[in-house]
């Protein structure tokens, strides 16, 4: 019934774990990302996101990952589908920003990718 509420805890393609709370009545959350991969040498560490999503069936949404081992963010954004066996998957594309040390080197700052998430089964507690 609440397919596609992104509230929960999503795997992706690289073995990234994300967790979403609750959304806002305007639709914004906030959660938690586990990045299974960096482009630095820095021990990885559970990472704040934040973002919102339209109230649609197939909802497009928008999230910023603010990593806290390291100086670079990410920004995602996506739609969630229920596929034909009636799973969910977000198909994202994502931008990643790193920390240019001068404007000289900007130009390479930024890199870009696609990611696909599902959901992953809730823990019995
Ligand atoms: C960094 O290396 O600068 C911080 C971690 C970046 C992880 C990236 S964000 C896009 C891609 N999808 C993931 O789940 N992890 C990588």
């Amino acid at each position: 019934v609440d397919q596609c509420k992104l509230t929960g805890n999503w795997t992706n393609d690289l073995g990234s774990n994300m967790t979403i709370g609750n959304l806002s009545s305007k639709g914004e959350f906030t959660g938690t990302y586990h990045t299974a991969v960096t482009s630095t040498t820095q021990q990885i560490k559970l990472s704040p996101l934040t973002g919102i999503q339209h109230n649609n069936t197939q909802p497009i949404f928008g999230f910023t990952v603010n990593w806290t081992f390291t100086d670079s963010s990410a920004v995602f954004t996506g739609q969630c589908f229920v596929d034909k066996d009636g799973k969910e998957v977000l198909k994202t594309m994502w931008l990643l920003r790193s920390d240019a040390k001068s404007i000289k080197d900007d130009w390479n700052a930024t890199s870009v990718g696609t990611n696909v998430f599902t959901r992953l089964p809730n823990k019995m507690e």
